[in-house]
């Protein structure tokens, strides 16, 4: 045998295992946006002093710097920004011929691709993510969600035929961080296009997105009070929850949190939706597509430093290949970039706020004590900001907190099935029912896994793709209520008989 053959009879395999993959540092721009240093609340189409008189810093994860000083909101805020709303509902905005409102929104969906530059720094400065994902993903799907909602405002009686649509009135929005400017797309676009008016309150670790997007609201010239925004943490939320002239809220975030929602509301008649956790399973069958698949796993779990409700956490690998499988995945991860958030190399960002490593860090330990393995691959992080290596477990028991906890974070707990029963029983073994991937050449086995699944998306041979036409939601603790497509309209509109 001659020294490369056995090389590749060592490796197992004939791809070359990457060894020195140097890049020179591609930071991108940070100077195309301004930041202010401190900002108000977004009331009836101005910014406006907080009542409340407070403040808190939001900062930039990478780095642990403070970036601005932003209001917290209090009842009195609140109150006022409910009030704008409903004055903007009442005159004007809920009688306004739908075509209208189509025009402000196909205007929001253009200033968001002309300013696409700004708004994907911005995103990343705040949040953490690399640039290649909030330029590649969150901007332009955002800007889509505003183009594709733009489209329904003068369609409504075709999205329902043989009912009379009308708005449900004022609604408050509450979203989280991980997709800071695309969640407040997700739940703006269908609220407008339906005729309501918008209370949004941002997460209180990444609202600067936000307060930018107030500005391409003044250039698309959208009357005044139709979309309000309010900065703060939970207690501005909870106001918000419980103010009483507010008609609908759309929560995205945790369980627990969405439970409290639901609490709150229960007999107000009050119309909620909710988008919560979860913990899905990525399924790959011996017949997959392995390179492939391989991707998929990674884009799954490590897309967005893992603070995705719809993640791959879970692994379920046909047995037969759980060896391939586990070698290509573990030579793969050795090729992700962690780093800066703003080089255009980066492949894994910051963790978005110390309160969220913690969390992780501590979900890693318990799954190191209760007896999983653990690798990570070799990896040098930034000696200042939040940072978690990419993390693979496996051998590990149904049982384990890993294994059924959202962990929220760049870490995936591996587990094993041999026939497709046993892949189902498993993967529909948690209190979540967000999503599900499947990784398979039947298309048969697909259709059978996706009909068997309690996912609200299941994805074939890809994973985490998404499109402002796909409804997506979930089953169980997950939440109810669909964003996306004709049926993220339904929440927004009261149906009469025609
Ligand atoms: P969270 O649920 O506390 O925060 C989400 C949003 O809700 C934020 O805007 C927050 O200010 C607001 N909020 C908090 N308490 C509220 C209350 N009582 N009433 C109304 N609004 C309230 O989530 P958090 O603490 O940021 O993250 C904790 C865990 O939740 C994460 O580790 C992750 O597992 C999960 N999570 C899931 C998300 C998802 O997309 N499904 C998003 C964010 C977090
Ligand atoms: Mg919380």
């Amino acid at each position: 045998m001659t020294k490369d053959k056995r090389e590749l009879a060592r490796r197992q395999d004939k791809a070359p295992i990457a060894t020195a993959w140097d890049y020179a540092p591609a930071p991108e721009a940070r100077d195309i946006v301004k930041i202010q240093e401190r900002y108000g609340l977004f009331i009836g189409g101005k910014f406006v002093e907080p009542a409340s008189g407070e403040r808190y810093t939001t900062i930039d994860p990478a780095r642990e710097e403070p970036l601005a000083e932003v209001a917290q909101a209090g009842k009195a805020d609140v109150d006022r920004a409910v009030r704008a709303a409903r004055d903007a509902f009442a005159n004007g905005w809920s009688t306004l011929r739908p075509s209208e409102r189509a025009k402000y929104l196909f205007r929001i969906a253009r200033l968001l691709q002309e300013r696409s530059r700004e708004f994907a720094v911005l995103e990343s400065i705040n949040g953490g993510k690399p640039i290649r994902e909030s330029r590649d993903v969150d901007v332009p799907l955002a800007a889509a969600h505003f183009f594709y909602y733009a489209g329904w405002a003068d369609k409504l009686e075709y999205a329902f035929p043989n009912r009379k649509p009308r708005p449900v009135g004022v609604a408050g929005q509450i979203i989280p961080w991980n997709f800071p400017l695309l969640m407040l797309a997700w739940k703006i676009a269908p609220a407008l296009a339906a005729g309501n008016t918008v209370v949004l309150k941002p997460a209180e670790t990444t609202p600067l997105s936000a307060l930018l997007f107030c500005d391409v609201l003044r250039q698309a010239e959208l009357p005044p009070g139709v979309v309000n925004i309010v900065t703060g943490d939970g207690l501005t939320g909870a106001e918000l929850v419980s103010h009483p002239d507010v008609n609908k809220i759309a929560f995205t975030g945790s369980t627990e949190v969405g439970k409290a929602i639901q609490k709150t509301l229960a007999g107000t008649g009050k119309r909620l939706t909710l988008e919560l956790g979860g913990k899905a399973a990525n399924i790959i069958f011996d017949d997959a597509p392995l390179d492939q698949a391989v991707e998929g796993i990674v884009n799954g779990i490590y897309f967005n430093q893992g603070h995705v409700c719809c993640a791959g956490s879970r692994l379920l690998v046909e047995e037969s290949i759980y060896e391939t499988v586990i070698a290509k995945l573990k030579r793969r991860m050795a090729t992700l970039r962690v780093g800066d958030p703003l080089d255009k190399n980066t492949d894994v960002g910051a963790i978005n706020s110390k309160q969220q490593l913690d969390k992780i860090s501590a979900l890693v330990q318990s799954g190191v004590d209760e007896g999983a393995e653990i690798y990570q691959p070799p990896c040098k992080l930034p000696e200042r900001g939040y940072w978690f290596v990419p993390t693979v477990f496996t051998n590990v028991a149904q049982s384990y907190r890993i294994a059924q906890e959202e962990i929220f974070g760049p870490v995936l707990s591996v587990l094993t099935f041999r026939t497709p029963d046993e892949a189902i029983e498993k993967a529909n073994n948690t209190p979540y029912g967000l999503s599900a991937g499947v990784w398979t050449e039947k298309g048969s086995r697909i259709l059978a896994m996706a009909q068997r699944l309690r996912a609200g998306v299941v994805w074939a041979n890809t994973y985490n793709r998404f499109d402002p036409a796909a409804p997506f939601g979930g089953y169980k603790e997950s939440g109810f209520g669909r964003e996306g497509g004709r049926h993220g309209l339904e929440p927004y509109v009261v149906l009469d008989d025609a």
